[in-house]
């Protein structure tokens, strides 16, 4: 592994042309995906400013354009008519101001009257490396660009530890306010929510006060990139908390989790329904943001970082790593969230493959288990042996999903076993695998599984228990990944 020094990290991007090598050179690993957006080069981590706006989908990733590193961070730009075919459209903000001198951090996006509004962490740094960070907001321009406000709309509490970003902005029709969330840390290093409101989108902003989550005062250290929603009369509540074990996640500090429930803006309190749920059973699923203004009540859409923080993947020897999750539909059944890949997915669909036990670096697969319990092993040696290994115990309805067969392993001090309850006996599997990615929807998106794979020449098989219905479909690209930065 390669150790970056802070110099190298913290570097500013001046020219194209200091990364054009390197992305040529990563243009060549066969773990480039085809339908998932990527880094350009280096580094992406957390989507950001995430928005449909006149009719196209806006989308940022946090990037760092020099490796696999967390370093300098800008937000990379993308675009897209259908939440499906993306392409680059070059940096989208760049650290280049006093107040986000060390990185241009996470955040939202809203579109109102025709304007596209973003807003995000300046994340300002002293030569002691003392911290202070600052809620920015930039615009969308007439050729399409971010353009910066000259000044943070407000600066951090000192109430409240440094860590206090990832701005989700949110409209009360009910308030006719804007409310903006911001992931802190209390000085007791509880993770917790900070609110503020304005009646406009670029001024006026006040501090109103902390979320109340009763029963989960202290939750995790830090309560990363917040997001909340409402579905079909349901408010859900979304965030990555760190800084702590959770039950079933094995080793993992890094989290994201929901809760359903009622957001009462007069007493600043979220009422959950019940406890909180994992947005994803996953290894590699973090920092998730939902797009405001889809114009449905009914439905969310999401998309979430496929990675963690702190965690080291096999592409980091090729200077590349992390991409995005496909966008889902969040939608609310009986009191359940439940999360299906967007439509236009189905759109992508190639070729119809008779299933003989091979697998393809880009395909969809379908299957249908039989009674009982059920075993699928992907990217198995052509003897079925080793692979991503899916056990299902129909006593217990879990699923127990086990990368240690794979010749490729990482992250093992994180756990390699995880388990993916189910509340409902295991009906179907849809699973979309992406060179070095497979996402799995159970039940028609009652549960989900999101991890990175990074199957060798030889691992292209899978096993399946008999019985089973499996349909496969390889897929066409549709993320252009051309240079533009
Ligand atoms: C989550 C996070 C955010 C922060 C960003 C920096 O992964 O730590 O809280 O804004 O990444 O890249």
């Amino acid at each position: 592994m390669k150790e970056w020094t802070r110099e190298e990290r913290y570097r500013e991007l001046k020219s194209a042309d200091e990364i054009r090598d390197l992305y040529d050179r990563i243009q060549k690993s066969v773990y480039r995906q085809k339908y998932h957006v990527q880094p350009v080069t280096g580094l992406s981590s957390d989507p950001n400013g995430f928005a449909l706006h006149e009719g196209k989908w806006h989308l940022c990733y946090q990037w760092c354009p020099w490796g696999a590193v967390h370093g300098l961070k800008y937000w990379y730009h993308v675009t897209s008519p259908d939440l499906m075919h993306w392409q680059n459209e070059g940096i989208g903000l760049k650290p280049d101001c006093e107040y986000d001198n060390k990185g241009t951090h996470s955040g939202s996006a809203i579109s109102v009257d025709g304007k596209l509004y973003f807003y995000y962490t300046g994340n300002h740094r002293d030569e002691n490396w003392v911290r202070t960070p600052y809620t920015c907001a930039a615009v969308l321009d007439e050729n399409g660009k971010l353009q910066k406000l000259p000044k943070p709309l407000f600066g951090p509490r000192d109430d409240y530890e440094e860590h206090q970003r990832d701005p989700k902005i949110v409209w009360n029709p009910d308030k006719k306010k804007y409310y903006i969330f911001i992931g802190a840390q209390t000085m007791d290093k509880r993770g917790t929510v900070l609110i503020y409101q304005s009646e406009k989108l670029l001024e006026g902003w006040t501090f109103a006060g902390e979320l109340k989550v009763p029963g989960y005062e202290k939750f995790g250290g830090m309560w990363e990139c917040p997001y909340i929603v409402n579905i079909s009369g349901a408010d859900v509540l979304i965030f990555s908390p760190q800084y702590t074990k959770l039950p079933g996640r094995a080793e993992s500090t890094n989290h994201n989790v929901y809760f359903i429930g009622k957001m009462d803006y007069d007493s600043l309190t979220f009422t959950p329904d019940g406890g909180y749920h994992y947005l994803d059973y996953g290894f590699d699923f973090y920092a998730a943001q939902g797009a405001a203004n889809v114009g449905d009540p009914d439905k969310a859409i999401l998309i979430s970082w496929i990675g963690l923080p702190d965690n080291h993947y096999p592409t980091e020897e090729e200077d590349w790593e992390g991409s995005m999750t496909l966008p889902r539909e969040l939608r609310i059944n009986n009191g359940k969230l439940l999360q299906t890949p967007v439509p236009a997915v189905e759109e992508l669909r190639d070729k119809a493959i008779t299933p003989d036990g091979k697998l393809y670096p880009a395909c969809e697969m379908r299957v249908k288990p039989g009674a009982g319990d059920f075993d699928l092993n992907l990217f198995t040696k052509e003897n079925g042996s080793g692979g991503f290994r899916i056990h299902y115990n129909a006593a217990t309805k879990t699923a127990v999903i086990d990368r240690t067969g794979l010749d490729k392993r990482f992250n093992q001090s994180v756990g390699e076993v995880l388990d993916m309850p189910l509340e409902n006996d295991l009906k179907s599997l849809r699973i979309f695998i992406d060179h070095c990615s497979v996402e799995i929807f159970a039940n028609d998106g009652e549960a989900t599984f999101t991890s990175h794979v990074y199957p060798t020449e030889s691992e292209f098989y899978y096993t399946v228990s008999d019985g089973a219905d499996v349909k496969i479909w390889t897929l066409k690209a549709s993320v252009t990944d051309e240079f533009v930065v």
